[in-house]
């Protein structure tokens, strides 16, 4: 049995050395705060596009960080998986992108505070979470599958155009499938058709999409290169 005096001392040295060790691991942990949170990539722009985040209540539907509602994706790591030019879009017209299905609302953002937006979820993807959100595992055949066409596909074809369009039975149906468009079209014309698809039809269901030069020549040649398979 310890005396009253030794119960004492092992309370209080036991206490002084926890709040010790509390105090080193708390100061460690502040000490690594700005580049856990990559606080130098905090560009005027990444700040306005965090007061928008905040003005217009998107946590409302979604979540960031694991913060917020459940109606819509998550969206800390949106950047990585969708790409800027189709989160352009999407908050540029969000009815264009999902025709008929859940409602986002249309802020009707000017383009300056689109890129701001852009910027917020390009710097929100560089925070160390500790690997949240986790990534969901597909199992090796399906993780093989997707590697293996995602190396044939331009990136922003993933990204962007699936959402809509189907190719080789896996994507949106909100526009045709895309399978052997290349003998059914021509590289000029995906090329008038990227640029703006209501300059070539003037009914076209297909919005214009922010893509560059680089993106639009990329896929013109993959799309050219989609041949009807002979029967
Ligand atoms: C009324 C609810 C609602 C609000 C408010 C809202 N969104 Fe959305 N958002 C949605 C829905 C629903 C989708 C998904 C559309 C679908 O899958 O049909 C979406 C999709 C997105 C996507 C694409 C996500 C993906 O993985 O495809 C982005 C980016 C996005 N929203 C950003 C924002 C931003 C930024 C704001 C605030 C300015 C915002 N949203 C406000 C409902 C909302
Ligand atoms: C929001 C939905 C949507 C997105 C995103 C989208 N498309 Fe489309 N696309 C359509 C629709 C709808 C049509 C059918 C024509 C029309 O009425 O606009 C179409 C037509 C086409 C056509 C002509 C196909 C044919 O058989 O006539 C091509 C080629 C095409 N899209 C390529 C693309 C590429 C490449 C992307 C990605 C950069 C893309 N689309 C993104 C909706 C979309």
């Amino acid at each position: 049995m310890l005396s009253k005096s030794a119960a004492k001392a092992f309370f209080l040295g036991g206490t002084a050395l926890c709040s010790t060790v509390f105090l080193g691991l708390s100061y460690d942990t502040f000490q690594q705060m700005p580049q856990r949170t990559n606080a130098a990539g905090l560009t005027a722009s990444v700040i306005r596009g965090k007061h928008l985040w905040e003005d217009k209540n998107c946590m409302g539907c979604h979540t960031l960080f694991g913060e917020g509602a459940y109606y819509a994706p998550e969206l800390t790591r949106v950047y990585e998986r969708r790409g800027p030019a189709f989160i352009a879009a999407q908050l540029k017209d969000p009815d264009a992108m999902f025709p008929g299905q859940r409602r986002m609302t249309n802020y009707h953002f000017t383009d300056g505070e689109v890129t701001d937006l852009v910027a917020f979820f390009e710097w929100a993807q560089t925070v160390d979470l500790n690997g949240f959100p986790a990534k969901p595992s597909l199992g090796a055949p399906a993780q093989r599958a997707a590697s293996a066409s995602a190396q044939k596909k331009p990136q922003i074809f993933s990204q962007l155009c699936v959402t809509c369009h189907s190719l080789e039975g896996t994507g949106g149906t909100v526009g045709p499938a895309l399978d052997g468009v290349g003998s059914r079209l021509d590289a000029a014309y995906f090329e008038r058709w990227l640029k703006d698809p209501l300059a070539v039809k003037a009914d076209a269901r297909m919005p214009k999409l922010p893509l560059d030069d680089a993106q639009i020549s990329e896929l013109v040649t993959f799309l050219s290169a989609q041949k009807e398979m002979p029967r």
